[in-house]
């Protein structure tokens, strides 16, 4: 069997918020008491967004300071930014050509990044999903936390590692690097695992606070959309006070969240930072107007948010700090990384 291992990463494209927080940097700390974990800065990957950011290396450092005061431990687990290691790029080419024009055209976050413009977007946002499982399959990550929306990406993943798996199934049992594993029902061998997702607890899809229907993002032209790890405790206050709501009190059970979006989404937030469930929020304040609701909402998210947003500012002051992390998990994440292109090139026959 694959021995256990997390895999993640965070893109660095600036106003990391309180969806990164909840549905993917809370998780990477808490998996570090079970798991050997890499925790990954994907720059190659923002540059889908943008090809030239003058700021680039400062953003990978507001990342990395945030995994760090999270309480992310460098020393026993890998924090490094994606490019320092060649074998990401590297495996992203081959999975290029195991994967199918079609996988990639069909993903959401494509047609959605895409727009209508489809022809003119660059072939780096399509084939994004390859890079990402080249990031999770080039240390044979078994176990991936994010949010919900990276689930299609997952899929995709387990995709192409299955497509390896079979189309070289003979070169990897005659160099003895198959694996057993089980895959549902059945029992495979394979070089790569059947990575899976980790997505689970009330705040796996935190919605933006002015519009119910659309995710929390980092690209959202509206600031009073997100709240933002480093908001100070009033800029916290004022976003949530602002968020858009409907004029009901709150319900005293889930279901009656159902329709409301806003409300959904609030009190899934206040689950997340306390750590509960959304059933627990509303034993507590089930029948309650927002005006009450609000305010403890702003009271939580300033408890848990303040202390992280001050260690970052404290960590960012020690730039060398932050270097020295990076290249030393770089120079961590690269032996493993070469050992697994060492067995790639021979299965391929590079
Ligand atoms: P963004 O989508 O904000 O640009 P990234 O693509 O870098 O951020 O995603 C980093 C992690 O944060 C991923 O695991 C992603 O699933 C998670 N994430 C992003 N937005 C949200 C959200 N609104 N709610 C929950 N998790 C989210
Ligand atoms: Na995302």
């Amino acid at each position: 069997a694959f021995k256990p291992l997390v895999f993640s990463g965070v893109q660095p494209t600036g106003n990391l918020h309180l969806g990164n927080y909840l549905g993917a940097i809370r998780k990477f700390v808490a998996l570090q008491e079970t798991h050997d974990c890499i925790y990954c800065v994907v720059d190659l990957h923002s540059l889908t967004a943008q090809l030239v950011h003058d700021d680039l290396e400062d953003q990978t450092r507001q990342i990395t300071a945030a995994y760090l005061a999270a309480g992310i431990d460098p020393a026993k687990h890998i924090v490094f930014n994606q490019s320092r290691v060649p074998g990401h790029a590297e495996l992203a080419w081959i999975f290029n050509c195991v994967a199918r024009i079609g996988w990639m055209s069909r993903m959401t976050q494509f047609k959605d990044k895409a727009g209508k413009d489809r022809e003119n977007a660059s072939l780096g946002l399509l084939a994004y999903p390859s890079l990402m499982a080249a990031d999770i399959l080039l240390y044979r990550a078994t176990h991936v936390p994010v949010g919900d929306d990276q689930k299609q990406h997952l899929e995709l993943t387990r995709d192409i590692a299955q497509k390896f798996n079979n189309d070289f199934s003979d070169r990897i049992a005659a160099r003895n690097l198959g694996v057993t594993m089980q895959v549902g029902e059945e029992k495979v061998q394979g070089y790569f695992p059947m990575a899976e997702p980790l997505i689970g607890g009330p705040a796996t899809r935190i919605m933006s606070l002015r519009d119910g229907s659309k995710k929390m993002s980092k690209s959202d032209p509206s600031d009073l959309s997100r709240i933002n790890l480093t908001d100070d405790a009033d800029t916290i206050s004022k976003k949530i006070r602002k968020a858009k709501t409907d004029p009901e009190a709150l319900p005293s059970a889930v279901e009656g969240l159902e329709g409301r979006p806003e409300a959904d989404n609030l009190v899934g937030i206040y689950a997340g930072l306390a750590d509960t469930t959304r059933e627990a929020v509303l034993a507590e304040y089930g029948g309650q107007q927002f005006s009450v609701f609000k305010p403890a909402l702003a009271d939580l998210a300033v408890e848990k948010l303040a202390p992280i947003a001050a260690e970052m500012r404290r960590i960012l002051d020690d730039r060398a700090y932050v270097d020295a992390v990076l290249r030393d998990g770089g120079e961590r994440a690269g032996k493993l990384a070469e050992a697994t292109m060492k067995d790639v090139r021979g299965i391929i026959g590079l």
